[in-house]
Parts: C-alpha cells; sequence; structure tokens
C-alpha cells in the first residue's frame, strides 16, 4: 500500500531528529524527486496505465506505490525469480510488476477475496502480454496456503509477496515459511505502517490504522528474532520488509 499523508507522518519528523535518523526520505519532496528522477521516466507504459485506472477507483490507497513496484521488478530479477506467490492483488499493480520481471515461464500464485478489482486491472495485465503468467485464486489466502502445504509445495516458491490482511500476516508467515524455497524470499508489505509503529499511544490514528498497528508491530517483532530467516526491513512505500529464508 502507498505511504498516505496522513497525521501519523506529522509525528515522524520529530522522531527522526530526536534519534538522529538519516532516512532518506526525509521531506515529501525528496519522495517527489525519487519518483520524477527515477521512478515515472523508467516506468513501463503499461503501468502507467494501470495506475491511471487504479487512480479512478474508489480505495485506490491501497495500490502499491510506483516506486516499490519498480522495487519488486528490480530484485525478482536479481534473485532470478521464476515461481512466485502474491497475497493481496488490489489491481494487480504489484502483480504487473512481478509478470514484467519474471521469464516467459514464470508463474504467480495470486490469491484476493475480491475478483472484481483484480478484472478492473486484468485487459492491460493482458494488454502487457504476461496474463499467462498468473494464476488468480478467488478466496481468503489462509486455506489456499493450507491447501497448498497439503499438496506437498513444501519450498517451491522462489518469492512471495505478501499485501492483504494485516491481521493475519504472523498466520501467513508460519505457513509462508515451509512455502517459501530456502534461499527463497518472502516480502512483507506495510511493515512500517502509515508510520504508526512509533506513533504515541494517544496519537490520533485513523481506525484502521490503530486496528492494524499491533498486528504489524507483532509481526516486527516476530520476524526480528526469527532464526529460520535473515531480514531487511526497507522504507520503500509504506515499509517492505524482506525475509530470506535460510533454514
Ligand atoms: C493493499 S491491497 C493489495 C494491493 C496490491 N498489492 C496492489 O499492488 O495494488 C490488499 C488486498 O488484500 C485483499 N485481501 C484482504 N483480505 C484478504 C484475505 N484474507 N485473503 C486474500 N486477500 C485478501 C483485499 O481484497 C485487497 O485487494
Amino acid at each position: 500500500m502507498a505511504t498516505i499523508n496522513g497525521e501519523v507522518q506529522q509525528t515522524q519528523p520529530a522522531r527522526h531528529q530526536e534519534v538522529g535518523h538519516k532516512s532518506l526520505l526525509q521531506s515529501d519532496a525528496l519522495y517527489q524527486y525519487i519518483l520524477e528522477t527515477s521512478v515515472y521516466p523508467r516506468e513501463p507504459e503499461v503501468m502507467k496505465e494501470l495506475r491511471d485506472v487504479t487512480a479512478k477507483h474508489p480505495w485506490n490507497l491501497m495500490t502499491t506505490s510506483a516506486d516499490e513496484g519498480q522495487f519488486l521488478n528490480l530484485l525478482l530479477k536479481l534473485i532470478n525469480a521464476k515461481n512466485t506467490m502474491e497475497i493481496g492483488v488490489y489491481t494487480g499493480y504489484s502483480l504487473l510488476a512481478t509478470a514484467l520481471a519474471l521469464p516467459e515461464d514464470g508463474k504467480i500464485l495470486a490469491m484476493d477475496i475480491n475478483r472484481e478489482n483484480f478484472e478492473l486491472g486484468l485487459p492491460v495485465i493482458q494488454k502487457a502480454g504476461v496474463a499467462h503468467k498468473i494464476d488468480f485464486r478467488e478466496g481468503p489466502a489462509l486455506p489456499l496456503l493450507d491447501q497448498l502445504l497439503e499438496d506437498g509445495k513444501h519450498g517451491s516458491f522462489d518469492f512471495i509477496f505478501v499485501d492483504a490482511d494485516k491481521d493475519n500476516y504472523l498466520n501467513y508467515h508460519k505457513r509462508l515459511i515451509d512455502l517459501v524455497k530456502v534461499g527463497g524470499v518472502i516480502g512483507y508489505d506495510n511493515t512500517l505502517w502509515n508510520g504508526s509503529v512509533v506513533a504515541p499511544p494517544d496519537a490520533p490514528l485513523r481506525k484502521y490504522v490503530r486496528y492494524y498497528r499491533d498486528f504489524v508491530m507483532e509481526l516486527n517483532k516476530a520476524l526480528a528474532v526469527d532464526p529460520r530467516i535473515e531480514i531487511c526491513q526497507l522504507p520503500v512505500g509504506d515499509g517492505i520488509t524482506l525475509c530470506r529464508r535460510i533454514s
């Protein structure tokens, strides 16, 4: 999900100064600079088209940001990903970023409870010539993951991107750690959750931000001590934590 300019962000600069933090994203202007200098000029036309389609949808704040799309696309190429999974598709911006990065015979098992939004972006994905890489499954992800484990798909995914219901992230992790291969990567999105992970207890957070915040913080704590993975939490988009399975 893209970073939202909300009330929580106003608490961040003070925190940054307090800890002498050298985040790249010290201002909105700097973020715009990244987008305009390095992201938009290189964004494939079909991804821009999908971004424009999504911008007209009422839930467009959910979409993956263009800089994060670019990051995912490059990461997938760097790790030579072929068999991937995505939990949380919406209109498909991160899905398209993934599909464009995979080889012709690459695969994405894509899950979302809402097919309608996926179908909104599907014509653009088809136009991009990558729809054949996508196996879309409608429904809640947890039972689908259990089915994959029952079917013996342990260790078969090179990359898994998780961008759906934050209150299930730890439940996803319990299953995904078995489904990703050793050396493969899981990316958990929104791990800085609008900056709310550092908001004081009395901060005026939006209801949904407050609700999911504790789940995100629990996940962050659990990932930090999980000996089965190496991690790196990046301030890209709304925060993405990459987990490389090591055992
Ligand atoms: C933040 S959006 C995903 C954004 C998407 N990655 C993109 O690039 O636009 C979250 C999505 O998760 C889906 N979702 C919510 N709960 C889910 C669940 N239990 N299983 C699968 N998908 C779910 C929602 O329908 C929504 O489309």
